[in-house]
């Protein structure tokens, strides 16, 4: 682990322009995040979570300010080397799974593989990130449909770790679940930050933000506690 912060927004601004008028949707947050951190980020609703974990997840760019990702300025890549950092260092994991729903449980978890290689996936990889969320190879060849909704959640989980990102971005993982399947995940989750992952969770279940190492409060676009 080095001294060097793993992430850094330095005086990040989104600004969405509307007909009524711009909104700022987040409003000068500077913020550093330490490799292997365990972070949950929490506020009211429309207080800029998603807008936070889409800057974070590279999934959209600032308005203003700079961001650094393992010691790249983010802000100064082209549209393609953002596209390659996303896929070579973050994971993804949201509320509603986003598995899709032709394809089967592996082949949902080979996918990120294909596009990274441009073929199937001979080395296993699919199949032992499978085998640690507890799928064996009946299960894998379900459809999401087939599954329920821990198991669906688990596989992408699967997904999100098969290209072995540094970060996993998590996006109300467990809001679609029951409390003990919700906290089988954060399980999951624990084991994974204990492996080394820096793991970032947005949550409104404070029950669900007591796993994490430091929490991050937004209101109004501004961190009000970090
Ligand atoms: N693409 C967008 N265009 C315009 N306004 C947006 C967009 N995305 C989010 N917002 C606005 O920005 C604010 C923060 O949204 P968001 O980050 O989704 O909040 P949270 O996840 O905390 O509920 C909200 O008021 C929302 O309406
Ligand atoms: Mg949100």
């Amino acid at each position: 682990m080095s001294d060097t912060p793993l992430i850094r927004l330095d005086d990040v601004s989104k600004v969405y322009h509307l007909e009524s008028g711009d909104f700022i949707a987040l409003d000068h947050v500077s913020l550093e995040i330490k490799e292997n951190e365990f972070i949950a980020i929490m506020g009211p609703s429309g207080s800029g979570k998603s807008t936070m974990m889409n800057q974070l997840g590279i999934l959209d760019v600032p308005t203003s300010g700079k961001m650094y990702i393992d010691g790249r300025d983010v802000s100064a890549m082209t549209a393609l080397e953002r596209t390659h950092m996303r896929r070579d260092i973050i994971g993804y994991i949201f509320q509603k799974f986003y598995l899709i729903p032709l394809l089967t449980a592996y082949e949902n978890v080979e996918y990120p593989l294909i596009l990274k290689y441009k073929k199937r996936d001979t080395s296993g990889k699919a199949a032992d990130v499978l085998k640690s969320v507890g799928f064996d190879s009946d299960m894998s060849a379900h459809r999401p449909n087939q599954l329920s909704g821990g198991q669906q959640q688990r596989v992408a989980v699967a997904r999100a770790l098969v290209n072995e990102p540094k970060i996993l971005l998590c996006d109300e993982p467990t809001g679609n679940l029951d409390r003990k399947t919700g906290l089988q995940i954060m399980d999951l989750l624990v084991g994974l930050h204990s492996e080394g992952k820096t793991v970032i969770l947005v949550t409104h279940d404070q029950k669900i933000a007591e796993y994490a190492h430091r929490t991050i409060e937004l209101e109004d676009g501004r961190i009000v506690k970090s």
